[in-house]
């Protein structure tokens, strides 16, 4: 065996943690300090440095994807502040290149404006805004987006955003906006009256490092999208080149504003019940209890009166975190009607009819809403999905066609509370639910060459996000299978119509060959019976007619769902012989090359 190798005892030192002792190297073990030493390096970071360090969180990383999103962030809060105050909303967008991956964006609206005092808060102090705090359906909701795009731009650029708001009745104000981000605080300069009639809100960002594109995760095709879901709203956007794109709105109707809703007891945590005690009015736990939450009736707070060791007559105020904490274990063993659902805020189906027609101009539309559900027990989501085939349908494929034209490849719309999703699609449970159909059952043989445009919207007062980027809904087991379920029912009804589209070709192929036979025979037996034969050709003809009527008759009855079935599974079968003949072919001629190539 051989001897392991002796250690080299080192001369000196040769790193400052080693020294000589005895004649010996020894490593100088690292001192231990304090927590007062320590205390020295404490320091406070402020939500908008936070945010500062890590825009990627807000959606602002990748050059394409921060014009984008600022120009979402911009629109979003136009259309809710329009919403909120019953106004049509107008927005009109300009992107502007002021040099190499420098651009400036301008968002305008016809809303309500902002105040003096609030508009520093509203644009340029993170976490500040009017919309949390509330169950209701609405587009923002945590007060990061406009003060992150005014970051974006001064931490680009150097440059304040520059806004104007007005009332329209000759009030109009503009001022310079930075914000202070070891303070989270808006820094105003410049504010001015101007005597221009303006009603609404301007605001111009000048931005570094992003691009702007024409492509799928470009500002046209978010702006697209949002006109398709959002049919009240007339948006504009001016590119780089001049060039102006308006989608013109196809209703004149403001939706309803949703309503604000109580939280379900099943989907309330303890810290919750804690921090809304602390703000409740009532003078009891059981009252609190009925007053705040969303079905929670006198059988209920008796139940839970029953389970829980501490007196509900107690002051919510007083209620401790264990306490909560034995209210949501009793919550949890009680049955609860599912939550109301009339805070949901859907785009209608025809809504979505007239603006997909006007935009998509498809051959053949369905739109499928699905009745309201719950996930998690406590949170009511509802999902609308239209399918749009033929036309303009689908999405014009990298790939091309032969012989120059373009082939369509299936498009996948998505959007949460009718805001367009363009991002981190991967991880969406939009993209799961569609990858999971299988089409072909639909009679669409192949999704890469498909006219198809498929629209996904998932509305709730909290919509499941994966992230605060808010471009993705994480696949809770509740709205998958209702994504799912919508999907097969549109699959169905597209695969009528492809199915009525073959045998409206079929016939039309009977009627040319009986007619052109029709021409042969009535020649042939007029000069059998020596009858004319114009007489005898216009005879077959009335009798090819009627026949083919008649077929048309029988056809018109909707085919159930077996005989949709049964149908497709034909067209997959001949569709799947052909394949497998060419594929034989090839193979054949292969065979044929390589015993040449041998003999050779
Ligand atoms: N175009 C606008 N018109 C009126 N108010 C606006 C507009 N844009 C933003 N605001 C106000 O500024 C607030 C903050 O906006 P934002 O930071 O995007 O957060 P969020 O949209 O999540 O509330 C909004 O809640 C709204 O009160
Ligand atoms: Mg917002």
């Amino acid at each position: 065996m051989a001897e392991p190798e002796k250690t080299k005892i080192k001369e000196t030192p040769k790193t400052p943690e080693e020294k000589k002792v005895n004649g010996e190297i020894q490593k100088i073990k690292p001192k231990e300090i304090s927590a007062e030493t320590l205390a020295k390096e404490f320091k406070e970071h402020s939500v908008a440095e936070f945010f500062k360090k890590n825009q990627q969180m807000l959606g602002l990383s990748g050059k394409i994807r921060t014009l984008t999103t600022i120009i979402h962030e911009y629109v979003t809060n136009s259309i809710d502040a329009c919403e909120s105050a019953n106004i049509l909303p107008e927005i009109d967008i300009k992107v502007q290149e002021l040099g190499s991956e420098y651009y400036e964006i301008t968002v305008k609206d016809n809303g309500p404006g902002l105040t003096k005092n609030t508009v520093g808060k509203a644009l340029g102090q993170l976490l500040a805004g009017t919309k949390f705090h509330r169950m209701v359906q609405s587009r923002g909701q945590q007060g990061i987006g406009a003060a992150g795009a005014t970051m974006y731009a001064q931490t680009t650029t150097g440059k304040p955003v520059k806004v104007i708001s007005g009332t329209g009745n000759g009030k109009a104000f503009s001022l310079e906006l930075t914000i202070d981000p070891k303070q989270n605080e808006p820094k105003i300069e410049n504010m001015q009256d101007i005597d221009k009639e303006f009603k609404g809100l301007a605001i111009q960002a000048k931005i570094k490092d992003v691009t702007y594109r024409i492509s799928e995760q470009g500002p046209l095709e978010y702006i697209r999208r949002t006109a398709i879901a959002n049919p009240h709203v007339q948006i504009s956007l001016t590119d780089p080149t001049g060039q102006k794109t308006l989608f013109k709105r196809s209703s004149d109707k403001i939706p309803d504003a949703p309503k604000e809703m109580q939280p379900h007891p099943k989907g309330v945590t303890v810290d919750e019940v804690v921090t809304m005690a602390k703000y409740s009015d009532a003078r009891k736990v059981g009252s609190f209890l009925k007053s705040s939450f969303d079905r929670m009736g006198d059988k209920a707070v008796q139940e839970i009166t029953k389970m829980v060791s501490f007196d509900m007559n107690m002051d919510p105020k007083k209620m401790e975190w264990s306490d909560a904490e034995e209210i949501i274990k009793a919550i949890k063993t009680i049955s609860f009607i599912a939550p109301t659902t009339e805070g949901l805020s859907p785009i209608g189906e025809d809504q979505i009819e007239n603006s997909l027609t006007s935009i998509v101009q498809p051959e053949f539309l369905k739109v499928i809403t699905r009745k309201p559900q719950v996930y998690k027990g406590g949170f009511p989501f509802q999902v609308e999905v239209a399918v749009a085939f033929g036309g303009n349908a689908g999405r014009a494929s990298s790939n091309g066609g032969t012989e120059g034209e373009t082939l369509k490849r299936m498009e996948v719309m998505r959007f949460a509370n009718k805001v367009p999703l363009l991002f981190d699609g991967g991880g969406c449970a939009i993209t799961k639910a569609v990858q999971t159909i299988d089409w072909k059952r639909y009679g669409i043989q192949n999704i890469d060459d498909a006219p198809l445009t498929v629209f996904i919207n998932v509305i709730s007062v909290h919509i499941p996000y994966t992230s605060a980027g808010k471009q993705a809904i994480s696949d809770e087991p509740e709205v998958l299978e209702e994504i799912r379920l919508a999907l097969m029912d549109s699959g169905r009804k597209i695969a009528r119509h492809i199915i009525g589209k073959k045998k409206l070709k079929e016939k039309e192929a009977k009627k040319r060959t009986y007619l052109k036979y029709a021409v042969e025979v009535a020649y042939a037996i007029g000069e059998l019976t020596g009858k004319k034969k114009e007489e005898i050709q216009k005879k077959l003809h009335d009798i090819v007619l009627k026949r083919l009527k008649l077929e048309e008759k029988e056809e018109q009855k909707e085919l159930s769902d077996d005989e949709v079935d049964k149908e497709i599974e034909k067209e997959t079968k001949k569709i799947q012989k052909t394949e497998e003949k060419k594929k034989g072919k090839k193979e054949k001629i292969k065979g044929i090359k390589k015993v040449k190539k041998e003999k050779e």
